[in-house]
């Protein structure tokens, strides 16, 4: 730990215990978000989308400590995933692959791992609507959601390793038409976009997780201000980068100083005051965009925000200190018009959690 910085030792040291505890108590299991606490195993959550995050944070938590014993891990639970590769019914490949094979791949050039998000990337991209001109989301092929902006950095990848010009077309399209429809011009955005996929025209909004049909889902927005982020570190396109920038600003101006958001901005006195998960994403999006930033003044207002959310969720009301608390991070939400993993931990907060401190202490390396 000695890159660490001193602030951050204690959320490495109680990551660690926990996630030795749960691949150890629950071998091979992986949960998505706790009830009262412990963690929801062997029970469907509302989509597969979670089971990279368990891997990824084993590969974080490795990154962090240094002990093999979590590479081991990680491979391991790298590999239980590996299937999901030909994966066609969900739109969520880039949230498993990416925090797992991905890091395996740029921690050590592994050839199979290269092999294993090439195909990945490929099934991804077969979600593609070509009149509408993007990545359709689970709901069927009229639906586009803002999520999908944290998965096409797969297909990017993808195209990147194998070379395919048709993968990086369907990846730019996706990302332009997110822009067009999904962001708005104030910068806030919408949770998912319906098309007539024969011909392309765009109906309406809608929401599954956020307050109303037109209102800001804050963790959506956030898997933007990230995902755009990427786009252009693969592509360069600077309407990405202005994007990124312009939903970061979005999200500074509409969060409290403490830098937690509330699950949706638009809901009048919301019944709970925060969505940890999406300030985590926000935290590891904004290092990426301050290292993107070519405005130094601009980086600097990034990297300092995302220091104010990583300080706060360090504090004894968000870390977790409880050991019978199965989770790191407290206060997440996962699904609030459903009722699940209300006011809980879950297992992408803590990876992107994790993340951010790996980023923030140089022990990942520059996004850009
Ligand atoms: N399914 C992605 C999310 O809930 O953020």
């Amino acid at each position: 730990m000695s890159s660490i910085p001193p602030e951050f030792h204690r959320v490495v040291e109680i990551a660690r215990q926990k996630l030795l505890r749960l691949v150890t108590e629950y071998p091979d299991l992986m949960p998505s978000f706790t009830e009262n606490g412990k963690w929801r195993l062997q029970q469907p959550g509302w989509t597969n989308w979670c089971e990279g995050f368990l891997g990824g944070a084993l590969w974080l938590i490795y990154l962090l400590t240094e002990e093999a014993r979590f590479r081991q891990h990680a491979e391991h639970y790298s590999r239980l995933i590996e299937e999901r590769k030909t994966d066609r019914t969900v739109h969520d490949l880039g949230f498993l692959f990416l925090p797992t094979w991905g890091r395996w791949y740029r921690l050590d050039g592994n050839s199979y791992a290269r092999e294993v998000l090439i195909e990945a990337g490929r099934t991804l991209a077969g979600r593609y609507q070509a009149a509408g001109r993007y990545l359709c989301s689970f709901q069927g092929v009229h639906s586009l959601y803002i999520d999908i902006m944290m998965n096409v950095p797969l297909v990017f990848e993808a195209a990147q390793l194998s070379g395919e010009e048709r993968l990086l077309r369907i990846a730019r399209e996706h990302c332009h038409t997110t822009r067009r429809y999904l962001v708005r011009g104030d910068f806030s955005t919408a949770h998912e976009g319906i098309f007539d996929p024969e011909s392309g025209r765009f109906i309406c909004y809608q929401t599954q997780q956020g307050w109303r049909s037109d209102s800001t889902w804050v963790r959506g927005h956030c898997w933007a201000l990230y995902g755009f982020t990427l786009a252009f570190r693969y592509t360069r396109e600077a309407a990405f980068l202005s994007t990124a920038q312009g939903l970061a600003d979005y999200y500074l101006l509409h969060t409290p100083e403490h830098g937690i958001p509330p699950n949706d901005w638009d809901e009048p006195n919301p019944k709970y005051p925060y969505e940890s998960s999406a300030a985590a994403i926000a935290a590891s999006g904004l290092l990426s965009l301050a290292d993107c930033t070519t405005d130094m003044l601009r980086a600097k207002v990034y990297r300092e925000a995302a220091q104010r959310i990583l300080s706060t969720l360090c504090s004894d009301e968000f870390l977790a200190i409880d050991p019978q608390w199965e989770g790191i991070l407290r206060h997440a939400i996962y699904h609030f018009p459903a009722e699940v993993g209300v006011d809980e931990s879950t297992i992408w907060g803590d990876y992107f959690f994790l993340e951010a401190i790996g980023k923030i202490s140089q022990v990942l390396p520059p996004e850009c």
